[in-house]
């Protein structure tokens, strides 16, 4: 499964990319509201670091306008995939991104049909938001299982990306699922190597040997 950093903040995508392994980074106008920087220069430092698919969310909501600024994000960097809404208008761009070769992820997937239309439609990734299901009383993961099976019934390519990711039980639960890509936020990607035991496990290690050889 791929892992993609889910923020805006240009030290949280250094510190997560040096850690060897990082595939790619999802950003959202929210997300680069907290960060009060112009998002097209945020975008190009963003690219600088990660070489892999960074998603570059267009403002606009109608047809004419996600094209224009779909199109001004893909000129910013060649690994720039353009994220639209999953809605009329956004599945209209999608198809026509896809056909001039221009990568896109939809975003803002709550159900299993809107994941059908726009692998249709030719989408490179799409973003089934899980926690926000969550938070409404839905099951995100049953949403994720749905599409794996969807997509595997007619060999579809467009990825899963789960998206919306609250905590690490989120991501075990998408490995087992066979999602393609998580994105997840940075406090939650430190989380994915803590275990207490082998803090420790460690520190017990370490005693033992300095009580037998000293050091
Ligand atoms: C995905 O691309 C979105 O940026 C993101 O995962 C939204 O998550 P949230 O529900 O925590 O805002």
């Amino acid at each position: 499964m791929q892992l993609y950093i889910d923020t805006a903040n240009i030290d949280e995508i250094k510190e997560a990319a040096a850690l060897g392994v990082l595939d790619g980074v999802t950003t959202n106008p929210s997300l680069i509201a907290k960060e009060k920087i112009d998002y097209r220069r945020r975008l190009a430092e963003i690219c600088e670091v990660v070489k892999g698919p960074v998603s570059a969310e267009v403002i606009a909501t109608d047809y004419a306008g996600m094209m224009k600024e779909g199109r001004e994000h893909a000129k910013i960097a060649s690994n720039i995939v353009v994220k639209l809404p999953t809605t009329v208008d956004g599945l209209r761009a999608c198809k026509a991104f896809s056909d001039e070769g221009v990568k896109t992820n939809m975003t803002l997937c709550f159900q299993p049909l809107q994941a059908l239309m726009v692998a249709k439609a030719g989408a490179f990734l799409v973003s089934p938001f899980i926690g926000r299901l969550d938070d409404v009383a839905e099951d995100g993961m049953d949403l994720i299982h749905k599409m794996r099976q969807i997509y595997d019934n007619y060999g579809f390519q467009t990825k899963i990306l789960a998206a919306s990711i609250r905590h690490p039980k989120h991501i075990v639960d998408c490995a087992l699922a066979g999602t393609d890509v998580a994105t997840v936020p940075f406090g939650v990607i430190k989380q994915m190597l803590n275990h207490p035991l082998t803090d420790s496990g460690l520190k017990k290690f370490v005693e033992d040997y300095r009580k037998a050889f000293g050091g």
